[in-house]
């Protein structure tokens, strides 16, 4: 649905309504439905899951690209804003606890979580960020002290180096994120293990 709220997405009501929310963010070629099943990382979590807007070749992502991880860093920012504003709006209409959000994003749906985060910074309360790289590095760089964040890449990632990997890290503690990196024996694709520390680190934020 879209209704008053700028992107297409799909919204799935916990039992409680004070639960924490998780945000799920697809990855390219993904839609508003892919993340949804990973919702049960977090039993009891309304689930609040948009579709990219930018189309790459009928692909959809949350924003535009010059080329494999060359990222086009003003319509990041733009994309940033408009994906913060959409989560703030969603929140008010849906009465979640805006205090509660949490990211759970691949790819660019990772990318596009740290690019809110750094950009937005009470926005998201953190995420778990899978297959992640840096989205952009902000000057001066923000104060997102009590910001949680989970990073879970692959060793053998082709897209995703591990320098890119730890220069994410540094760059949200740097910023004062608590930041816990997982590696994965993976490329760019999800693995089991993925999901299980993504189910304990939710486990701890909620
Ligand atoms: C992707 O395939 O989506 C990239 O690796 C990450 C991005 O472009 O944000």
């Amino acid at each position: 649905m879209k209704g008053d709220l700028e992107f297409e997405h799909v919204f799935q009501p916990a039992p409680h309504p004070s639960a924490p929310t998780l945000l799920l963010l697809h990855g390219t070629g993904g839609d508003e439905h892919d993340m949804v099943p990973l919702g049960r990382l977090m039993p009891g979590a309304n689930l609040l899951s948009p579709r990219g807007q930018i189309l790459e070749n009928g692909m959809p992502r949350f924003f535009r690209r010059l080329a494999e991880g060359v990222f086009d860093v003003e319509d990041l920012k733009r994309r940033a804003g408009n994906l913060a504003d959409f989560v703030i709006a969603a929140a008010a209409h849906y009465r979640l606890d805006s205090s509660r959000i949490i990211a759970m994003g691949f790819s660019n749906g990772a990318n596009i979580a740290s690019a809110v985060m750094l950009l937005r910074p009470g926005v998201l309360r953190g995420g778990v960020l899978l297959r992640a790289m840096v989205p952009l590095e902000p000057q001066p760089l923000p104060s997102i002290t009590g910001t949680r964040v989970l990073i879970s890449n692959g060793e053998i990632d082709p897209i995703v180096s591990t320098e890119e990997t730890e220069r994410l890290a540094r760059l949200l503690q740097r910023a004062g994120a608590d930041v816990e990196v997982h590696w994965q024996p993976a490329g760019h694709q999800l693995m089991p293990g993925d999901f299980a520390v993504a189910k304990a680190w939710l486990q701890s934020i909620r």
